[in-house]
């Protein structure tokens, strides 16, 4: 039996994957000039990193982690988000001050596959670890705006909400956990086994009942404490300042349990039930809860492959330039050419030995821009002929000006095509 791929696991093909290094390039090109910079940690993490990091109650680590046992019986879990493996590291290696960092890769959930939604898929994630003015949390949610526009992504909704902290939030919870109670028997089961341990995350039940019923529901923002208050204040004026346009919404929780303070998700109405393109907040008591020094934060991070849903799927991007070789003495001077074509930066595809004219017309009807014959005729005058693709329109142009006419002419590049 053929092996087939794992469920939720995708082959990314080109030129989808021409997509996905667009994306990359331009989140670092961006972030660097925000001076965040680029770190690569581990897959793979003790499984007590998730456990402490995101929180023994979280969908996450109940339920969607691939944990697994070493060789050595130690439990060990593939990543299923960045923001704990950074903070581990910023830890370990005794990172003192402000540090604004970025990485881009693989994560790991065991949810149920759907439109947007994979076992693994792919984050860009960015932290800035030691900084507390709202400032800050104004600074990266425009850092976040200005990449989806960078990369063609329009008509989003910013949801902008404040968990709280660690002092003000226990309070909400007995005041949501009361009125939880009151309409517990309007709830979906999954809400009523988790109200008592995670009242938070009911508020957030996609459930029509759960929805209509919790209408009422307190409004943590209505409880959180006053330097709370202030700095969500503050990080709304900074916003307005910044003509940046969001929605308050005090049921918006997220699905981890180290947020405090700001919380934020870009939505979009474009990719179906999977809309959230993006999710951050602030975790000011994570670094010291997983050992560090007390440490405030912020980051988020943007699911890859809900940006890709909303990127225009470019048609198969054609070579630039298909060099036939159509004699066997023509092979090496097919080769010179296209070596100094790619010097001036310039794709080329060589014919893959001697073909006919029929094959070689054949083939860069579908997959060139341009086609270059190299034949006996041509390497008698010392030329060689060029057929444009699209127009039809064919010229001999003599070796010692061929370079010089190819970059002359009008080329689909990747960055032209998106
Ligand atoms: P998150 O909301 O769990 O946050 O994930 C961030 C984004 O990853 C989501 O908005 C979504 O676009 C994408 N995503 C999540 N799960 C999947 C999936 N199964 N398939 C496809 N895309 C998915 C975090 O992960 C936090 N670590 C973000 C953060 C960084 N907060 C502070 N710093």
């Amino acid at each position: 039996m053929q092996i087939q791929k794992i469920k939720g696991f995708a082959d990314i093909l080109y030129p989808q994957s021409a997509l996905y290094a667009m994306v990359e390039d331009i989140a670092r090109t961006l972030f660097s000039r925000y001076m965040y910079r680029e770190i690569r940690t581990p897959m793979i993490e003790y499984t007590e990193l998730f456990v402490r990091g995101i929180g023994a109650s979280t969908d996450v680590v109940q339920k969607e982690m691939y944990t697994f046992e070493d060789k050595k019986s130690r439990s060990i879990t593939l990543r299923p988000e960045a923001t704990a493996g950074i903070v581990r590291a910023y830890i370990e290696h005794n990172i003192q001050g402000i540090a604004r960092v970025f990485t881009i890769g693989p994560m790991f959930r065991y949810e149920r596959p759907q439109k947007g939604r994979l076992r693994q898929f792919h984050q860009i994630n960015c932290e800035c670890i030691g900084a507390e003015e709202p400032l800050v949390d104004a600074e990266i949610i425009a850092m976040l705006l200005r990449f989806l526009s960078a990369i063609g992504i329009t008509d989003i909704t910013l949801l902008l909400n404040s968990l709280g902290c660690t002092e003000c939030r226990p309070h909400y919870k007995e005041v949501l956990l009361t009125y939880l109670h009151s309409v517990a028997e309007t709830l979906c089961p999954t809400c009523q086994a988790r109200m008592e341990n995670n009242p938070l995350r009911v508020l957030d039940c996609k459930e029509e009942s759960c929805i209509r019923h919790l209408k009422n529901a307190p409004s943590i923002t209505e409880y959180i404490c006053m330097p709370c208050k202030e700095h969500f204040s503050e990080v709304q004026h900074t916003l307005d300042t910044l003509g940046i346009s969001y929605t308050l919404t005090p049921r918006l929780v997220r699905g981890l349990d180290y947020y405090s303070r700001t919380t934020f998700e870009v939505v979009s109405n474009h990719i179906g039930a999977q809309s959230s393109i993006a999710g951050g907040g602030r975790y000011d008591t994570l670094i010291e809860e997983i050992g560090g020094k007390p440490t405030p934060a912020i980051g988020f991070a943007c699911g890859m492959e809900r940006l890709i849903l909303l990127l225009q799927q470019p048609s198969s991007l054609k070579t630039p330039f298909y060099i036939a070789s159509l004699c066997p003495e023509a092979k090496t001077q097919a080769l010179l050419l296209a070596e100094e074509l790619r010097t001036k930066g310039i794709g080329v595809e060589i014919s893959s030995g001697v073909v006919s004219i029929k094959q070689c017309m054949k083939y860069a009807g579908k997959y060139a821009q341009y086609c270059i014959l190299l034949g006996e005729d041509e390497l008698l005058q010392g030329k060689c002929s060029i057929k444009n693709m699209t127009t039809g329109i064919q010229e001999m142009i003599s070796f010692d000006s061929c370079v010089e006419y190819c970059i002359q002419q009008e080329i689909v590049s990747p960055d032209k095509v998106f």
